[in-house]
C-alpha cells in the first residue's frame, strides 16, 4: 500500500517511492530525484546531493529501500517534507503514527495531496501560528526593530506546505475575519488567497515561499502611518489620504531594508494598490507596468477588504464581492487574476449560504475543485424554511446523495441573521459523527 508520510517518520527498512528525472535548468540538463509524483517540481532535489550508487539503485528497483541513516540524512538535507512509501515493498509506519492521508480512502481530488477534512485542522494551526508571527513582526517594526527573517520564513513554509497539501482548507479559512487593529488577519487572508491563486495558475512552485512572505507583509508599511490617521473612522483629509496611500511604499522600503527579498517580492509590496487602468496608487502605474504578482495581490486585497466588516462599513457577502470584482475585470483588475481568484475560492466559497432548487437552504461546507457549482453542503432547513434538527450533509456532485438538489443562488447570511462560524461548526460536528458511524 502506498502512503504519503512526513519525512520525520522515514525509517530504515522503508521503501521510498522515487525516480530519477531530468529537467533543463538555466540551459543545462540536470538530474533530479523525484519523490512525490503528485507535485514533482516541489519534491525534487539535485542529484549531486545523492550518491551515484543511490541513483543506480533507484533505477534498478523503481524506488529506494532505505538501508542506512545516510540515505535519510541525504533526503532530509534536500528540504523535502513529505515522501511516499510503499508498504508492500518495505516496512510500514509504526501503529501509533498516522500517514498524512488515509490510504484506504478514495484518492483526494486532482491537484490535492490530501482530503479537505484531513488538512483543515493542520491549516487552522498553520493559520494561527502565522497570524501570531505577523503580529509580532508588525509590533517589531512599529517599535523600530527589523524584520525577523527566520520567523517570517518559517511561517511562510508552513502556509506553503498546507496549501500544497490541499489549498481549499487554508482558503476556506479566509472567511474568518476577526477585528484586528494591526491588520494581521487581513495580511494572512490576502497571503492565502494569492498563494492559492498562484498554485491554481501553476506558477512555479519554487516561487511560492517568496510570494507567501511578501504578501504576508504587504501592508507592513501601515506601521509607519500615524495611528490617528490609520484608525480614523471618518473620511480622510487630502493630506491624510496621501499619507495613508504611502503605506505601500513604506512596505517596500521595509522589505528592502530587511534584505533577502527579491525585486518581485518588493514589487508585490509597492504595487498592491495599483490598478490596470492607472487609477490606483501610489504611482498610478498601468497594465504591464504592474508586476503580475502585484496584480494578483490587488484582487485578493480588494476581495478581503470588501468581505470584511469595518468601522465604517458592513461586510459584503462573498458572492457579491466576487461579482463586484468581476465587473471590473479587464478595467481595474487583471483578467487572469480575476479568473484565478474564482478558481481558488470557487463560485460559492466555503461558508456561503445558498438556496437550493428544493426551496431548502444550505451552507457550503467543503469545496469541490472539480466542479465548484457542486460543493458539499450542509442542508439547514426544510423546503418550508423550518430549521432541521441537525444539518443534512450531502455532496451535490453525488447524485445518490443529492437527489437532484442544486444550488440556485447565494444568500446574504447577515440579512438572514445566520451565524456562519456557528453553522459551520455544527455541520462539522455532524460530519464527524456520520464519519465515525460509517467506520
Ligand atoms: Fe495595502
Ligand atoms: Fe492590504
Amino acid at each position: 500500500m502506498k502512503k504519503l508520510i512526513s519525512i520525520d517518520h522515514l525509517e530504515i527498512g522503508m521503501f521510498l517511492e522515487a525516480e530519477v528525472a531530468t529537467k533543463v535548468e538555466n540551459g543545462a540538463e540536470r538530474s533530479f530525484l523525484q519523490v512525490c509524483n503528485a507535485l514533482p517540481s516541489l519534491f525534487t532535489t539535485r542529484k549531486a546531493r545523492l550518491t551515484g550508487r543511490m541513483d543506480a539503485l533507484i533505477a534498478q528497483q523503481g524506488g529506494l529501500l532505505i538501508k542506512t541513516q545516510k540515505h535519510i540524512h541525504s533526503l532530509r538535507a534536500t528540504g523535502v517534507k513529505m515522501v511516499s512509501i510503499d508498504t508492500d515493498k518495505g516496512r510500514d509506519l509504526p501503529d501509533h503514527v498516522q500517514p498524512i492521508t488515509d490510504p484506504k480512502r478514495t484518492p483526494p481530488p486532482e491537484g490535492r495531496l490530501v482530503h479537505f477534512n484531513e488538512e483543515i485542522k493542520r491549516a487552522k494551526q498553520a493559520r494561527a501560528q502565522s497570524i501570531a508571527t505577523i503580529r509580532e513582526t508588525l509590533t517589531d517594526i512599529a517599535s523600530g526593530k527589523g524584520v525577523d527573517m527566520v520567523k517570517v520564513q518559517s511561517a511562510s513554509e508552513i502556509i506553503t506546505e498546507s496549501i500544497l497539501r490541499n489549498m481549499d482548507a487554508m482558503v476556506s479559512l479566509t472567511r474568518i475575519k476577526q477585528h484586528d487593529p494591526y491588520t494581521a488577519v487581513h495580511c494572512i487572508n490576502v497571503c492565502t488567497l494569492v498563494v492559492a491563486m498562484a498554485q491554481a495558475g501553476r506558477v512555479e512552485q519554487e516561487k511560492l515561499p517568496m510570494i507567501v512572505a511578501a504578501t504576508m507583509l504587504h501592508d507592513i508599511g501601515k506601521t509607519m502611518v500615524p495611528l490617528k490617521i490609520l484608525n480614523k473612522p471618518g473620511p480622510f483629509e487630502s493630506n491624510e489620504l496621501e499619507e495613508m496611500r504611502r503605506h505601500a511604499l513604506y512596505s517596500s522600503e521595509i522589505l528592502r531594508e530587511a534584505g533577502g527579498f527579491s525585486e518581485e517580492a518588493i514589487a508585490i509590496a509597492s504595487q498592491h494598490h495599483e490598478l490596470l487602468d492607472g487609477s490606483g496608487y501610489p504611482l498610478g502605474l498601468k497594465g504591464d507596468e504592474i508586476h503580475p504578482f502585484a496584480r494578483m495581490t490587488a484582487v485578493a486585497d480588494v476581495y478581503d477588504a470588501l468581505t470584511s466588516r469595518r468601522v465604517y462599513k458592513p461586510s459584503m457577502p462573498m458572492y457579491q464581492a466576487l461579482l463586484q470584482i468581476h465587473k471590473k475585470k479587464g478595467i481595474e483588475f487583471d483578467e487572469s487574476a480575476v479568473n484565478l481568484i474564482v478558481k481558488a475560492l470557487g463560485i460559492f466559497p466555503v461558508g456561503s449560504l445558498v438556496a437550493l432548487n428544493t426551496g431548502e437552504r444550505g451552507m457550503v461546507f467543503e469545496p469541490n475543485p472539480m466542479d465548484s457549482r457542486k460543493p458539499t453542503v450542509g442542508v439547514l432547513t426544510m423546503p418550508n424554511q423550518k430549521l432541521r434538527g441537525a444539518p443534512l450533509i450531502m455532496n451535490l456532485a453525488r447524485r445518490s446523495e443529492a437527489g437532484g438538489r442544486e444550488i440556485t443562488k447565494a444568500l446574504d447570511p447577515v440579512k438572514l441573521d445566520v451565524d456562519v462560524e456557528a453553522t459551520i461548526d455544527a455541520i462539522a460536528k455532524r460530519g464527524e459523527r456520520t464519519e465515525r458511524r460509517m467506520r
